[in-house]
């Protein structure tokens, strides 16, 4: 099995100088349509350097790469996809997640400066340029990736939460609008309005619209670090975002939230959180990692900071929930 999700505790540190190599031969991969190609029956050098229009030397090199680090499979004679590699990676497919996987893509030249970065003397934004900076083109291109992956998280989540009996759910940075989508398609009754900033509302519209839910999901302008949230609500979520904002933040939109929630209501943050022992998930320091990049204030959290701040915003019956194993965590309280 492929390791797509950067999900294994230490996994491959002994290879940590040459970890890169594995990178580029995956986004090679990708744009040459190795995968594709290898599924459709192209399984030798031969084959898939004619499908590629590269050279069968360089094809044998990247095959070579690829089998080693687990993407292909190698039975004696022709290469196959890994299992989550055809899974997720050949082109055509329902579950296709190309974008997804190549989405920290656009840093791989300013990781090279990461030192650099690291010994920046200018103020950290609260909010990351990268979200400041958003158009809606770009919010477009930004949620067919978080699309790809968001609504199999949101079907979970109305797998796992019974919002049965509840009214209207305020979904935070919720993108896509995959959770509000999905929770309104599943529970009578309920209704979401999706949140986020200006250049993704828009989008998140066009989301709405191709599931036919305009008439229970709609979409605000919402900066969470700031503007009031939305008013009636008895469910809040916030979903994978975390680690794009620090402590202070973080604290402060949860005890927005509470205020702004119906007595009775429930929260849900959704996020890449940390283990307690700060050993892991890798996933989770990395998306911590990478808000340097943005010189944001964002930075990776705790299972137990993140029990505190629902703590100290009032929330009660506060417990912490294994959501996707080794990449997201589930914080969820209530508010007498
Ligand atoms: C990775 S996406 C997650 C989307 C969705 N919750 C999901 O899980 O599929 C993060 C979202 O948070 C939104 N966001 C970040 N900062 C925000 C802010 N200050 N106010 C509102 N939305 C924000 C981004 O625009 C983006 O849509």
């Amino acid at each position: 099995m492929a390791n797509l999700r950067y999900d294994d505790r230490h996994h491959g540190a002994p290879r940590l100088p040459s970890a890169f190599i594995n990178s580029a031969s995956l986004f090679a991969a990708i744009d040459l349509g190795l995968f594709t190609a290898v599924a459709a029956g192209a399984g030798t050098p031969a084959a898939f350097a004619a499908e590629a229009g590269i050279s069968e030397l360089n094809a044998d090199r990247l095959m070579t790469m690829c089998c080693a680090s687990g993407l292909l499979e190698w039975d004696g004679t022709v290469y196959r996809n890994a299992a989550d590699v055809q899974r997720f990676l050949v082109e055509g497919e329902a579950r296709y997640a190309g974008a997804w996987l190549q989405f920290m893509r656009p840093g791989w030249g300013k990781w090279g400066d990461l030192t650099e970065l690291l010994k920046t003397d200018e103020p950290a934004q609260v909010t990351p340029r990268s979200v400041i900076d958003m158009t809606v083109e770009s919010a477009r291109d930004y949620h067919k990736a978080t699309a790809s992956v968001g609504f199999g998280a949101g079907r979970r989540f109305s797998r796992d939460v019974d919002l049965t009996g509840r009214k209207r759910m305020m979904d935070l940075g919720g993108g896509s609008g995959a959770y509000s989508i999905v929770a309104a398609q599943q529970f009578d009754g309920l209704s979401a309005v999706v949140c986020d900033l200006p250049a993704v509302v828009p989008v998140t519209r066009e989301f709405i619209d191709e599931y036919d839910v305009a008439d229970r999901v709609s979409a605000e302008a919402v900066d969470f670090t700031r503007d009031a949230f939305p008013t009636g609500c008895d469910v809040a979520v916030m979903a994978s975002n975390l680690p794009m904002y620090g402590r202070e933040v973080i604290a402060e939109v949860i005890g927005r939230a509470f205020a702004a929630l119906e007595p009775g209501g429930e929260m849900h943050l959704v996020g890449e959180m940390l283990d307690d022992d700060r050993a892991g998930p890798a996933d989770a320091a990395i998306w911590g990692l990478a808000e340097t990049l943005a010189n944001s204030t964002g930075m990776s959290h705790t299972r137990a900071e993140c029990v505190a701040y629902f703590e100290r915003a009032g929330f009660t019956d506060v417990t912490v929930h294994e959501f996707i194993p080794g990449v997201l965590t589930r914080v969820t309280g209530h508010k007498p």
